[in-house]
């Protein structure tokens, strides 16, 4: 594979910066006030506005030269192909096949891949709807006043934000609670004011062999089967359903199979929302609405196959990212929600984009030659605008930030809305053009506080505004940074769906458990600081 740094293309691009690094954003604007409309690009019900970015015309054309160089176009297709794009794992990332409409066909290694994933969202429905309707009963014959999702990463950050942010289509009978950490202390809180005979557990992992997620899911069975005083399957029939690929190993945990909803290999953790996954948020919202979750995925998912990178969102926001990356030596981006809603959105972000990107080496195994994936970081607006925005403004970090608001709100309260979106626009405003030493100055301000109240601006931002929060528009939202992360990932060479980053820390996690437990105190031959902390947390839990 040729390495980015030999291509022309990324040479010319190389060059072309330090014709803009050194140019104000004041200048840019000053010099071409139409890029407002020109670098705004719609998606569906999304606008984005990158024109606060700091690029010209000339670094979109070198942008998108790099991006067909490296074959973005022809990436694109094989992965809606189900080509085996995860080379790592020899498998297909095909999580744009669990958004097609029902009369679509895709065929993958012989099968109808759309037609497997319309049977379960339809088994889906039916659990839903009857758990909704009071249809669904627990062994006791109440209804079901709360779902409780087990999952940890892929399997609780996507429904846990998906539902967050749909709280206004959810019905309000039905309890949702998510349960992720092993940390017993989470699973405690999130029981605490529950009633057994009324809940209803999803216990929601790929491989049905993650140890948070088994661990929590013994413990709710035991806290069920004492709380409804009986050892009886027939209990766990009642208030057990599962979401896996694993369909032994959720036998063996004593969950009946006929209340196991499948996915398959070929969807990723980070990827899943949009497959069974997402039972615990069809369940609070309904089957019609999860529907038009999945048709905003759906849409975001042609425009990204069929627009021309140019006027393409999720590729302009992918080679956005690579021009602060890897130009400017950015090493974090901001995702900043002015939307209460969205909160969660930041850490759903992260996963994606983090365990995607996060690798050192290409496809070929070969060392990356650029730096990959950025930190993603945020936390909903205005509250960090009293917290980190400080930095944002006058540190020494460049840090690219993503503003996203709703033009309407969920709950119009007064004067509330305006003000936020105020904030959400004056940040952009501020983070651009700053204040200079002379308007400071002109101010009034004392001259040795000038250099302190002095705003740099030219800090990149990208805005995007939708109508509301609606399924669809979350739908939408999501699939343009799943997309975002694909695009970043071809131009790097690197495979953005494995995660072999993370098998260490559970392996060693597993040898360490068996050493803070043991009741005779083990030969321990870590290093020096890993012997001591293990001796530590042995002693403090009164094992010598
Ligand atoms: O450890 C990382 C990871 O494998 C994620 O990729 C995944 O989303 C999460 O763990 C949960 O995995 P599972 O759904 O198999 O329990």
């Amino acid at each position: 594979m040729t390495p980015l740094t030999d291509r022309p293309e990324w040479h010319a691009l190389a060059a072309h910066h330090p014709t803009v690094a050194d140019v104000h954003l004041r200048d840019l604007f000053a010099d071409d006030p139409d890029r407002a409309v020109r670098f705004t690009t719609t998606v569906g019900d999304l606008q984005i506005d990158w024109s606060k970015h700091r690029v010209t015309d000339e670094t979109l054309r070198l942008l998108v030269a790099l991006a067909e160089v490296v074959g973005l176009p022809a990436q694109i297709e094989a992965l809606y192909r189900g080509e085996h794009v995860n080379t790592t794992e020899d498998r297909p990332a095909l999580h744009v096949a669990l958004r097609m409409p029902r009369d679509r066909s895709l065929v993958v290694d012989g099968v109808d891949v759309v037609d497997e994933v319309h049977q379960v969202l339809d088994r889906m429905a039916d659990l839903a709807t009857r758990v909704r309707s009071g249809a669904w009963t627990g062994a006791t014959g109440r209804r079901i006043s709360a779902v409780v999702n087990i999952g940890i990463g892929g399997s609780d950050l996507g429904p846990a934000m998906a539902c967050d942010a749909l709280r206004p289509f959810a019905d309000p009978a039905i309890t949702v609670r998510f349960v992720a950490n092993i940390d017993g202390d989470e699973l405690w809180d999130a029981l605490a004011d529950l009633d057994p005979a009324e809940t209803l557990f999803v216990v929601a992992s790929k491989t049905f062999s993650t140890l948070e997620t088994l661990t929590n899911a013994r413990s709710a069975k035991r806290w069920l089967l004492d709380g409804l005083g009986t050892t009886g399957d027939d209990a766990v029939a009642r208030h057990f359903v599962a979401v896996s690929t694993n369909a032994e190993a959720v036998a063996d945990f004593g969950i009946d199979p006929a209340n196991m909803f499948g996915f398959w290999e070929w969807v990723g953790g980070r990827y899943s929302v949009g497959s069974a996954i997402g039972l615990s948020l069809m369940v609070s919202i309904g089957p019609d609405a999860f529907r038009s979750f999945l048709d905003g995925f759906h849409l975001v998912d042609e425009h990204y196959r069929s627009t021309p990178l140019a006027a393409n969102g999720p590729a302009l926001l992918g080679l956005l990212g690579i021009w602060y990356r890897n130009l400017f030596g950015a090493e974090t981006q901001a995702v900043i929600p002015y939307s209460h809603h969205l909160r969660l959105l930041p850490s759903y972000l992260q996963q994606l984009d983090m365990e995607s990107n996060g690798k050192s080496v290409g496809i070929d195994g070969a060392p990356v030659a650029v730096a990959t994936g950025p930190i993603v970081w945020g936390t909903p607006g205005t509250n960090g605008q009293h917290a980190y925005f400080q930095l944002l403004h006058q540190g020494t970090a460049l840090v690219p930030v993503d503003l996203i608001g709703m033009a309407q709100p969920a709950h119009d309260l007064g004067d509330h809305h305006d003000l936020l979106l105020a904030n959400l626009v004056a940040q952009g405003e501020a983070l651009a053009f700053g204040r200079s030493a002379e308007e400071v100055a002109a101010e009034g301000v004392a001259p040795e506080l000038v250099a302190h109240r002095t705003f740099p601006g030219n800090r990149p931002t990208t805005t995007i505004l939708a109508p509301r929060l609606t399924p669809s528009v979350l739908g939408q939202l999501l699939a343009l940074y799943e997309h975002k992360v694909h695009t970043q990932g071809v131009v790097w060479g690197i495979d953005s769906f494995d995660q072999w980053g993370v098998e260490l820390g559970k392996v060693l996690a597993g040898r360490v458990a068996g050493e803070l437990t043991a009741t005779e105190p083990p030969a321990l031959d870590h290093d020096p600081s890993t012997n001591r902390l293990v001796a530590r947390l042995r002693a403090a839990r009164g094992r010598a």
